[in-house]
């Protein structure tokens, strides 16, 4: 048996038990949330919430998710910079942009605990300059920075994080005063399907108002799998963006390459929203995003995995198969 194919045979294996290792380290998080909960509450209120199937699972998914984050950052940070940037295209990533970037009134979809937001400063337009002039400035002891020549964004002027899981709040905040965003960036306490709506008392869920065709961009990674009513809900997004604006996508979505992976995906996606608060694997979302309306162009692809010493592939074992690219409206 060949290196190459014992190899294979492992990382084909490790990708199909992938998803049953990570519901599992999932539902070791329950002890300790509850644990958590009575500590952090009192015996009556912690009760009340462990009795509550919707409040404990955003305690518990915002326990999980703070804890997976690193990871998560550390295998798609390399796509999610360049995607920002302008510089994916056909689903891979390309030396130069081939559009623009984000920039200027921003919607992020369910940030989380803020894994994303230093993208979104001005700090991410910048890079040490290692010039030979450069390097005589930098005696005095000062890094100097230029501007860094291969991305297309903009200045981002202000950014609406719409994330309804309370528990994430105190980490998101800690991410945006640590990315210098305190005075742009607002978060939005509701869910998308409530940016508008009222309560059955006739109030607002949430006061702030964001008009129709008034956003530049919409950024969503990995959450549009977890929203109610995707089909509704991408569309009421889809009004928000102005004529020319940019829906910059990386979620993950329905299998699509044989019959067995879709079956096996299925499978899994029986218990799978119920141990990954409420992640739904079967979604088409880059098919809803399609047919949600006339879009000027769309350049979205599947991202293929880089191996070293191989070429990049897109694997046949993949049970989270990614979408990644922009809508242009
Ligand atoms: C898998 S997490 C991803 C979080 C973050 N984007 C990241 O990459 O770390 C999905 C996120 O979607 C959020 N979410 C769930 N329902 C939502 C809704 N109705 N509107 C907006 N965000 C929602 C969740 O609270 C959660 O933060």
């Amino acid at each position: 048996m060949s290196a190459s194919f014992s190899s294979r045979t492992i990382e084909a294996l490790s990708g199909l038990v992938f998803p049953w290792v990570f519901l599992n380290l999932s539902a070791s998080f329950i002890p300790g949330t509850i644990k958590d909960i009575f500590s952090t509450h009192g015996f009556v209120p912690g009760l009340r919430i462990v009795l509550s199937p919707s409040r404990f699972r955003e305690v518990w998914f915002g326990r999980f998710w703070a804890y997976v984050s690193p990871n998560i950052r550390m295998n798609a940070g390399p796509l999610v910079l360049p995607l920002l940037d302008g510089r994916v295209s056909r689903g891979r990533v390309v030396e130069e942009p081939t559009g623009p970037g984000v920039g200027g009134v921003v919607l992020e979809i369910g940030p989380g605990s803020g894994l994303w937001v230093n993208l979104f400063s001005d700090r991410c337009l910048y890079e040490e300059d290692t010039s030979d002039a450069a390097a005589q400035k930098q005696q005095g002891g000062n890094t100097s920075l230029q501007k860094r020549a291969n991305t297309a964004r903009s200045k981002v002027t202000r950014v609406y994080g719409v994330e309804p899981n309370a528990s994430h709040h105190a980490a998101l905040r800690r991410s945006i005063e640590a990315a210098g965003l305190k005075d742009i960036y607002e978060i939005v306490p509701v869910g998308i399907e409530d940016l508008s709506s009222s309560s059955d008392t006739g109030r607002k869920k949430w006061e702030g108002s964001i008009e129709p065709e008034s956003v530049d961009c919409i950024v969503s990674v990995i959450c549009l799998c977890s929203i109610p009513d995707p089909e509704r809900n991408i569309h009421e997004l889809y009004k928000l963006l102005r004529p020319g604006g940019r829906w910059y996508i990386y979620e993950h979505v329905k299998c699509d390459y044989s019959w067995y992976m879709r079956l096996y995906q299925r499978g899994i996606n029986l218990i799978w929203p119920y141990l990954i608060g409420g992640c739904e694997l079967c979604r088409p979302t880059d098919t809803t995003l399609r047919e949600t309306g006339p879009w000027a162009s769309i350049d979205v692809g599947q991202p293929p995995i880089d191996n070293p010493g191989r070429t990049p592939f897109i694997p046949w074992y993949q049970c989270l198969p990614h979408r990644i690219g922009v809508f242009t409206k």
